[in-house]
């Protein structure tokens, strides 16, 4: 198939890419690097360096099987000081990888919301249904997903919404100022440092490793029973910060005590995916905390601080 990825340099999308690619499939990328490296952008992707909001978009989109839309403007706090940004790129710019979708004759859209959406739900496992956007990020995913309805009504143009959950792995984003638990546990620890952990560490978290991701992209890209729904994506098992702390200690074979800073009051206390739906489709995770926990070691010690 000819698929097109937008967001090819971010941590999902350059490793759906590898994965498409070693199938014999051919990537076409789009990314304005605004955040993405091209370095992790993987050889043989035709890539045009564009932003998802460029009329020109359709271009990139000709010929096209399957676009996977996972450009986003992501970071929570970024989005809630810029809530005007944030629509433009994830609504706007959604609404235009959609009508390019549209023009172009492609068969299919899969597209990124998130577990985000359930932010004031207290239902665990959370199901679906319960939708309770509250952040700006997750309120311009709510509306991704109203355009996403209409896009289907109008034309008939076939959509899957992929909820994640925290998504793992290798390249998974070390850079931000305050990173992923994972990515920030395991570069602090390697380096002989304590890391910080925010508020007690009894805060839990649904992970889900990217390979688990990108089976269910796999299993999106044919048309039948994903066409036209939404699914949860994640283990259905979640963690506390404390244990993943723990565990990646365990792993590393270090002990260093972690230092402890306030809490961001405004994050969800727990989240565990309820992935009912996502199973009946033929879906499973099967990726295990511990064997995921050492593809990113091992990406952080040969990629990043080899570098
Ligand atoms: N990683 C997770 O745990 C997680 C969880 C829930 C949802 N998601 C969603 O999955 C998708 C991919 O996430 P990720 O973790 O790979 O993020 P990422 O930040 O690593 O990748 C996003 C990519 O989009 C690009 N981009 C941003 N704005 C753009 C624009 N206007 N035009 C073109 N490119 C643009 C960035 O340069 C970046 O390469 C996003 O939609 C995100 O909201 C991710």
């Amino acid at each position: 198939m000819r698929v097109l990825i937008t967001g090819c340099a971010g941590f999902i999308g350059s490793n759906l890419a590898d994965r498409l690619l070693r199938k014999g499939h051919s990537v076409v990328g789009v990314d304005n690097l605004s955040y993405g490296l091209a370095s992790q952008i993987p050889e043989g992707v035709e890539f045009h360096n564009m932003d998802i909001r460029d009329p020109a978009l359709s271009s990139a989109c000709s010929g096209v099987d399957v676009v996977f839309h996972l450009a986003a403007k992501n970071c929570i706090t970024d989005c809630q000081q810029d809530p005007v940004e944030t629509a433009d790129i994830n609504v706007t710019g959604s609404a235009n990888v959609f009508q390019a979708a549209h023009e172009t004759g492609v068969g299919k859209v899969v597209y990124a919301e998130s577990s985000a959406l359930y932010e004031g739900s207290t239902v665990l496992p959370t199901p679906e249904s319960e939708e309770a956007p509250e952040s700006f990020y997750a309120l311009s995913k709510q509306a991704e997903r109203l355009f996403a309805l209409g896009f289907e009504q109008a034309h008939g143009l076939p959509m899957t919404a992929l909820r994640y959950f925290c998504v793992y792995g290798p390249r998974q984003d070390y850079r931000r100022t305050i990173p992923p638990v994972m990515s920030a546990f395991i570069m602090k620890l390697l380096q002989g440092e304590a890391p910080i952990i925010y508020g007690t560490g009894e805060k839990r978290r649904d992970f889900v490793h990217v390979d688990d991701v990108n089976d269910f992209h796999e299993l999106c890209m044919h048309r039948g029973p994903t066409d036209g729904n939404a699914f949860n994506v994640g283990s259905g098992v979640n963690y506390s910060i404390r244990d993943i702390y723990q565990h990646i200690s365990n792993l590393l074979g270090v002990d260093i005590p972690p230092q402890h800073e306030p809490d961001f009051p405004e994050e969800a206390q727990e989240t565990l995916a309820d992935i009912t739906l996502a199973k009946s489709v033929g879906w499973a995770p099967r990726v295990s905390l511990v064997e995921g926990l050492k593809t990113m070691e091992a990406f952080i010690r040969e990629r990043v601080l080899a570098s």
